[in-house]
């Protein structure tokens, strides 16, 4: 269906580096009718990321492509673009990617790129804030609430606009594992429903901040 102002049907790559929980949610939501669009990739930067199996064993294309296989910084960058085209991507997922994403593809994307961050930015957020060193931060600081932060994504780690966010308890006995295990459950939750946000066109993007329109 081509609606008349926004994106035409979401049309995805999903940018996962490791078990790909989060792309599973995604896969569910679109089987479940939750979400309305299609995974035309899933991409990853590891050979064996658990990630690509989930989509083999669904019938969803998967790529792997990292930098260091390439000589040229340039070279990497024009597949990665060339990529996107071949398969008609137009909004990208990034869920569990542990790789900057080139700057040359976040433009491309701009306000068509997020991120999802296991903690409530601008805590526990930017270079060096990835997998379990977030909640391990988290359990370490002491504090009570974490949470899911969905974003943008612009140049710099974890800072584009907020698109939803949610909270977590921290229990007095957690340890990073059971944080990340309780965190991983709501963002199975937001993921989907916020990426159907962007499916409904009802995400309205003004500088840092995004608004969310009504039905
Ligand atoms: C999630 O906690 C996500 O927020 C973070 O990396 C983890 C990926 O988990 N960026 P999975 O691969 O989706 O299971």
């Amino acid at each position: 269906m081509i609606k008349e102002e926004g994106l035409s049907e979401l049309r995805l790559a999903v940018f996962a580096s490791g078990s790909g929980s989060n792309l599973q949610a995604i896969i569910d939501a679109i089987k479940e009718g939750k979400l309305e669009a299609r995974i035309n990739l899933v991409v990853s930067d590891k050979i064996d990321a658990f990630a690509l199996e989930r989509a083999q064993k669904e019938g969803i294309s998967t790529v792997y492509i990292n930098r260091k296989d390439f000589s040229e910084r340039g070279d990497f960058i024009n597949r990665l673009l060339a990529i996107m085209d071949e398969y008609r991507v137009n909004f990208i997922v990034l869920a569990g990617y542990m790789k900057k994403v080139p700057t040359e593809l976040v433009r491309k994307f701009t306000g068509r790129m997020l991120n999802i961050h296991p903690a409530l930015v601008p805590a526990f957020c930017g270079k060096g804030y990835y997998g379990m060193k977030v909640h391990q931060a988290v359990v370490d600081y002491g504090v009570k609430v974490t949470g899911v932060t969905v974003h943008l994504v612009d140049e710099e780690y974890d800072n584009g606009a907020i698109v939803a966010q949610c909270t977590v308890k921290v229990m007095d006995d957690d340890t990073a594992e059971s944080l990340a295990e309780r965190v991983l459950e709501y963002e199975h939750a937001i993921y989907p429903e916020t990426i159907q946000l962007f499916a409904a066109d009802r995400v309205d993007i003004r500088g840092r901040k995004t608004y969310i329109k009504d039905n």
